[in-house]
């Protein structure tokens, strides 16, 4: 085999060594690093490192490549130590020797955080996209079910009696979060590595600003040891994955409690749910409960390229390699799992019992507070009617006003009618609380964030 740096060496690698080195991964790139090349040959024709034929030479060839790249007939051979040598291997192919001018003033070092870096701004740009459809499927769920009263539950207790749909837009405020999460990593990305070369620039007259702008990049690096050493770019985008999956995790926990026959509130289409092998009558949740499982592994590459980075000397090391397995898995974590979720989710039909009674107590108390009663006495007044209650074996709806009595005297007979769960919603006005009118303004407010760049 040939390698790019085998003038050194008078053995070849060895089958050990090179099955150990090279990198197959990175072959995910080969558009990104061919759109790289096109670049920095354009920028070597013009500062006068290439001829106008060599130039046109060399864009050639690199066209034909990109249409195999984009096509898919691009052929990897084993001596392919990573994707850049294949690119400047067929390019050597197809234009002759002129095509060993390609690399001048480039290292492979600049040249992958390059292709990072148009993988990621182009990755970020689809990542937000489908957590923008993904929001408004959610945001469509709650406008469909607007009328369904659940409760809310703090320490999975039920808490206070609230529209379903509050409940599903708070999932859609969490995603509208990470969808601006990948939009804001995609204004850093913004910065061109090429030109740092293997660490400390070159002594060629090479024009970084021009590669830059013809990738479409703000601006160039300021360091070059930075420029090649650095991938905290990469976990940063690589946390998006993850804390969109922590957040899918959640609403997957969610879903799977509630088809329980405990919950009994939705039931998924028999196109999203599975069977089981010994079990005739269940119908399983699996794709949530897989979403939840893959946010173990979303995490996992977090933590993997994290660990990868830990105490690593300056610049580029080879360690760096193994970065491209963790951002693609987390990368294709969360698209396969929206996509799976979303199919699941839209074809959820919601039937959620009433909540508890229980449930309208803090109402009681804020009737007491409205006629000056301290909160913390109206919080043990209804303390006292839930104990005595509670002890009887009686439910709220079953209270009496002799019952509310005994508890406070400032209590009116009239404060029974508060124990309608329905009416709670009603009368609740916190705006962004659980309120009908709440969930209006939700709606609106989401359509608009979830769809601006
Ligand atoms: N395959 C390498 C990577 O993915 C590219 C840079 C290799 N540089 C080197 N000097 N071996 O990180």
């Amino acid at each position: 085999m040939t390698t790019l740096w085998g003038g050194r060496f008078e053995e070849p690698p060895d089958r050990l060594l090179w099955e150990y080195t090279v990198s197959a991964t990175d072959r995910r790139l080969l558009v990104d690093d061919v759109v790289g090349s096109v670049a920095h040959v354009k920028m070597l024709g013009r500062v006068g490192l290439l001829s106008p034929e060599e130039t046109d030479t060399l864009l050639r060839g690199l066209d034909v490549i990109l249409t195999e790249a984009r096509e898919g007939t691009f052929e990897f051979v084993d001596g392919d130590e990573d994707v850049h040598s294949a690119v400047e291997r067929r390019l050597i192919e197809l234009v002759g020797d002129v095509g060993k001018k390609l690399h001048t003033g480039r290292s492979r070092n600049d040249q992958i955080a390059l292709d990072e870096r148009l993988y990621l701004r182009r990755a970020a740009a689809t990542q937000a996209d489908r957590l923008g459809r993904f929001g408004l499927l959610l945001v469509a769920l709650a406008e469909a079910n607007a009328d369904l009263v659940v409760p809310v539950y703090t320490h999975l207790q039920q808490a206070q009696p609230i529209p379903l749909a509050h409940h599903l837009l708070a999932y859609a405020w969490m995603v509208s979060r990470d969808r601006q999460r990948f939009q804001q990593v995609g204004e850093r990305l913004a910065v061109s590595p090429l030109g740092a070369g293997a660490a400390g620039g070159s002594s060629l007259p090479l024009d970084p600003i021009f590669t830059a702008r013809e990738l479409g990049f703000d601006v160039v690096f300021a360091n070059s040891i930075d420029a090649v050493g650095s991938r905290d770019l990469v976990t940063e985008y690589v946390w998006c994955c993850a804390q969109a999956m922590v957040h899918l995790s959640r609403l997957s926990e969610e879903l799977i409690l509630w088809t329980s026959s405990e919950f009994g509130w939705v039931t998924f289409g028999d196109r999203y749910t599975t069977g089981s092998s010994a079990l005739p009558q269940k119908k399983n949740p699996d794709i949530a409960e897989l979403a939840r499982g893959r946010a173990a592994g979303a995490i996992g590459d977090l933590t993997a390229l994290l660990a990868l980075q830990k105490g690593l000397p300056l610049a580029y090391n080879r360690d760096l390699q193994e970065d491209k397995e963790h951002l693609f898995r987390a990368d294709d974590t969360l698209a396969a799992t929206l996509e799976a979720l979303g199919g699941m989710l839209s074809t959820a039909e919601f039937h959620p019992p009433p909540p508890s009674p229980w449930t309208t107590a803090l109402d009681l108390a804020e009737a007491l507070v409205r006629r000056g009663v301290p909160f913390r006495e109206a919080h043990a007044a209804v303390g006292r009617l839930v104990a005595r209650l509670v002890a009887e074996g009686r439910e709220l709806t079953e209270a009496t006003a002799d019952d509310l009595a005994a508890a406070d005297d400032r209590f009116e007979p009239a404060d029974l009618d508060l124990v309608d769960t329905r009416r709670s919603v009603e009368r609740r006005v916190t705006s962004g609380g659980g309120s009908f009118e709440s969930v209006s303004e939700q709606i609106a407010a989401l359509r608009h964030v979830l769809t601006r760049d």
